[in-house]
């Protein structure tokens, strides 16, 4: 596997705090192209071999803004079992529902733009049900749980110009706790 080209942007970089637009279909080839060079780069940052090699920082998912395209795409990818990845390819999502149960990540959420280590509690939904569209354009829905919901809910604020850190209380990073499930 080569290391795609991309350069991701920094949380200094304003092109992060701005709306992304929606997406037309048909796909052109540079948001085919994008869609690519996420997913590889992705996965080769959860491959021990290759992660060591191009020194790079384990990463579940991108958002289009983060590498300089401001359209309403993003990408996940999970490893399901040892170097066996399942990847998401998500366009124009919305949330249709959400569970009432709220979790967050007990190490703090992470951010391939954000580099420097943030303590305190993001808050998400257990589970979410989205619909978007695949890159032909097909529409879908999804209900995704756990760590994958809240993958997916970090990268939709993306979309919106929200990083994780924009959810942590300054004053007290640990607040509202006891309201919510840590996993
Ligand atoms: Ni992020």
């Amino acid at each position: 596997m080569k290391l795609p080209n991309i350069t991701i942007l920094d949380e200094s970089d304003k092109r992060l705090r701005k709306k992304s637009q929606e997406v037309t279909f048909p796909l052109n080839d540079t948001q085919r192209q994008t869609i690519n060079n996420m997913i590889t780069y992705l996965t080769m940052s959860q491959i021990k071999e290759t992660q060591e090699k191009y020194h790079l920082r384990a990463g579940w998912g991108l958002s289009a803004v983060q590498v300089g395209l401001l359209e309403r795409i993003f990408v996940i990818v999970e490893e399901i079992e040892k170097e066996t990845f399942k990847h998401y390819i998500v366009i124009n999502p919305k949330i249709l529902s959400h569970s009432e149960e709220k979790i967050y990540v007990g190490e703090g959420e992470g951010c391939l733009s954000v580099n420097r280590d943030v303590v305190g509690i993001v808050p998400r939904y257990a589970r979410i049900t989205i619909s978007a569209y695949d890159m032909d354009g097909n529409p879908y829905e999804i209900r995704v749980r756990e760590d994958v919901a809240i993958a997916f809910q970090h990268e939709l604020d993306h979309l919106n110009g929200i990083l994780f850190v924009d959810h942590i209380n300054k004053k007290n990073p640990f607040q509202g706790k006891e309201l919510m499930r840590e996993i």
